[in-house]
């Protein structure tokens, strides 16, 4: 049985495919086979797949439902394994109501103001699900559409490809919009993401990631002793109901100033009105880097109990953080404890909220015949 077992690993090697069916084996890499297992099944009887994956250090579940980050696992100083990001254990309380946990943002992340926007002359109303706003897509967006998820290995990375269609008209946008996400966890155990779409219609796109991050380890409690430094010397500031107000605002001498690393709580609760506004920090940070061709290093986050750093490198030109705000004790987490305000925070690489009503905004339209593609790159420390 050994026998056969190795053989058939060495087979699949000599062939240069990835032995998906053998369950986790291990690469000269370091990397392992992305394996797959049931997780659970919607209520049309969909099946709902987990994707168990690791290299250089790292180890990532995802679900095929909303391509959803299930757990991340990283090592601290001593080198010891916690995952660092906010979840469930069952599909059931991921469709029952998730503020997003791990899961792929789109067509639009984050807002458009009305959920209205005018397109070549075309005005379009798309779905509203934030008060009079359109938040992460409409009521269900990217994060609640199963995926087709497709598992590589290509030299020492191994990943997976998520693909899904989204057609002309849903939740409102024009055009039918393919999608395609790789998710690669290289070597020395980066996550990188990178996003495709094309259209056949003018559209606008604008996809991100929603991990919830708490270094110290999900279900640990606050991450306001986290420090955090962010490469931008301006934000959007938003109106009460987070939509940007078109102006560039400077952070110097504000609470929005992350130049140089601070804790998250150092500022969080000085009277400033977009901290009311935000109930906390929920605004998009103007990188000075601007839109790249390549990934340019932009934020940094350090637990000092642990060691853990997650350093995030973006094409994109915006970084959504949001401190958590909306946690308010009212859902159990995977580790079995409740989740309250500032149990984790998300930081979101995007192109800025409300891009199609503000021209003065890096574009975020789509044309047929054109590719979108951005990429980020999570990269661990300790
Ligand atoms: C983003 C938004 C927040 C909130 C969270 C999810 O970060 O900016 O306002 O909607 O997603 O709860």
């Amino acid at each position: 049985m050994e026998l056969n077992r190795r053989t058939v690993i060495a087979g699949a090697a000599a062939a240069g495919i990835a032995a998906t069916t053998l369950g986790g084996t291990a690469h000269a890499s370091g990397g392992s086979t992305p394996v797959k297992k049931l997780f659970g099944t919607l209520a049309d009887g969909t099946k709902v797949h987990l994707w168990s994956l690791a290299n250089g250090g790292t180890r990532l579940k995802v679900l095929s439902y909303g391509g959803i980050v299930q757990s991340l696992e990283i090592p601290d100083r001593h080198g010891r394994y916690r995952n660092v990001s906010l979840g469930f254990d069952t599909i059931e309380e991921y469709v029952a109501g998730s503020p997003y946990f791990g899961a792929l943002i789109g067509r639009y992340g984050n807002r458009i103001g009305k959920g209205r926007f005018t397109l070549d002359g075309t005005a379009h109303q798309i779905d509203v699900n934030d008060g009079e706003n359109t938040l992460h897509g409409g009521a269900r967006g990217f994060d609640k559409r199963v995926w087709d998820v497709e598992p590589f290995t290509k030299g020492s990375d191994v990943g997976l490809y998520l693909h899904y269609t989204s057609v002309d008209g849903e939740m409102g946008y024009p055009g039918t919009l393919k999608v395609k996400v790789t998710y690669t966890l290289t070597r020395q155990g980066d996550w990188r993401i990178d996003y495709e779409a094309t259209t056949d219609k003018a559209t606008v796109v604008n996809l991100t990631s929603h991990v919830y991050w708490n270094l110290a380890g999900e279900a640990s409690g606050s991450v306001y002793d986290h420090e955090l430094e962010i490469a931008a010397s301006r934000y959007t500031p938003v109106d009460s109901g987070l939509i940007p107000t078109g102006e560039l605002a400077k952070v110097a001498g504000t609470p929005f100033d992350f130049r140089r690393a601070k804790t998250v709580g150092e500022d969080i609760r000085v009277a400033h009105q977009q901290l009311l506004y935000g109930q906390g920090f929920d605004h998009n940070w103007v990188l000075d880097k601007g839109v790249t061709a390549k990934p340019v290093p932009v934020a940094t986050l350090r637990d000092p109990s642990s060691g853990r750093t997650l350093r995030i490198a973006t094409t994109e030109p915006g970084l959504q953080f949001y401190s958590g705000n909306f946690l308010e004790g009212t859902l159990v987490g995977s580790g079995g404890t409740v989740y309250r305000q500032g149990d984790a925070l998300c930081l979101e690489t995007q192109h800025f909220p409300d891009s199609p009503n503000k021209p003065s905004f890096p574009s975020t339209v789509l044309r047929p015949g054109q590719t979108y593609r951005t990429t980020t790159v999570h990269s661990f420390g300790r």
